[in-house]
């Protein structure tokens, strides 16, 4: 069971979400359209992307081509720096995102078309992740900001270790149960679950007795218009953080959540809250006995 890493009280939130009815789901397109909002007000997405573009291209240095399977790859953001980064220097790339949202799955495509790299295969698959088969192992399977949504964590990531090959790479990048994600936690559930943090994921990856490398890249979202504003500009960052539409809230319902964003903004007075990603990197065993080429 997954804890708060934070003391700040919930208490009053709690009661007011247990007393009323569930907040309409974002449709696909609100979903997106309320997700580039809500990145474009925070400092992790360029963090991230150049962690990604830096961090990983070593790690796969020994294959060429080298096979990507991104899952949950919304509009390609995160991934066209990482596909441009593998194909430097004229290495073969094959880079498959997967993506349920057929409009993400068009951006996703456009946006790996334009890196122009002629090393660079990409394609994409539109679909929920459990059904896609890869095919040709993969040298690296990664899930950027998409494990929340998974209906079985475990069943999800034991499915892309199947199709990443020994000595390759599982990436998941996932936010933790900070302040921040606790809302969304208290306020969505997708098909009925809760959706899935960091420490659901690296609690999944030790049962399965894998070696994770962790790291945490600190970002910070800036929410001063989803609290001066909340119906207004600010509603479509406040309805990414929540995963619903804000706007059926009732009055006493939204005063309690704002209060508790004032509660975990950093107090210098900026509206900014702290916006961490955790990044866990699984080097999948090879058989005893290989050798490391
Ligand atoms: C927060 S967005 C992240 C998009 C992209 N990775 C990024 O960081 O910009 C999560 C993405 O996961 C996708 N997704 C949700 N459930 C999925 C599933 N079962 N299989 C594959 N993708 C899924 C959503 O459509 C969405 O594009």
């Amino acid at each position: 069971m997954t804890t708060l890493r934070t003391s700040l009280p919930l208490d009053r939130l709690r009661d007011e979400v247990s007393g009323a009815p569930p907040l309409p789901a974002l449709s696909g397109e609100r979903y997106a359209l309320t997700h580039d909002a809500y990145e474009a007000a925070s400092d992790q997405r360029p963090r991230l992307q150049d962690w990604l573009a830096r961090e990983l291209p070593p790690l796969l240095a020994e294959h060429d081509p080298v096979r990507v399977v991104g899952v949950g790859v919304g509009d390609g953001s995160v991934d066209a720096p990482l596909a441009a980064a593998l194909a430097a220097g004229g290495r073969r790339v094959r880079y498959t995102g997967v993506e349920p949202h057929p409009p993400s799955a068009v951006g996703f495509a456009g946006r790996l078309a334009a890196i122009g790299a002629d090393a660079l295969t990409p394609s994409v698959v539109i679909g929920d992740f459990a059904d896609h088969d890869a095919g040709h192992p993969a040298d690296l399977v990664h899930f950027v900001h998409s494990l929340y949504y998974v209906n079985d964590l475990g069943a999800a990531l034991d499915h892309a270790l199947t199709m990443v090959r020994p000595g390759g790479l599982l990436v998941a990048a996932t936010a933790p149960l900070e302040p921040l994600c606790a809302l969304m936690e208290l306020l969505c559930s997708w098909d009925g679950h809760r959706p899935w943090f960091a420490e659901d994921v690296r609690d999944e990856l030790d049962l399965r007795g894998l070696d994770v490398h962790a790291e945490t890249l600190v970002g910070h979202l800036d929410i001063s218009d989803v609290l001066a504003d909340p119906c207004g500009r600010g509603e479509a960052v406040f309805d990414f953080l929540v995963g619903a539409r804000t706007a059926a809230m009732t009055t006493v319902l939204r005063r309690a959540v704002l209060a508790y964003l004032s509660e975990v903004a950093l107090p210098d007075g900026s509206g900014k809250v702290p916006h961490p990603l955790d990044i866990m990197i699984v080097r999948v065993p090879r058989p005893a006995g290989t050798a490391s080429s």
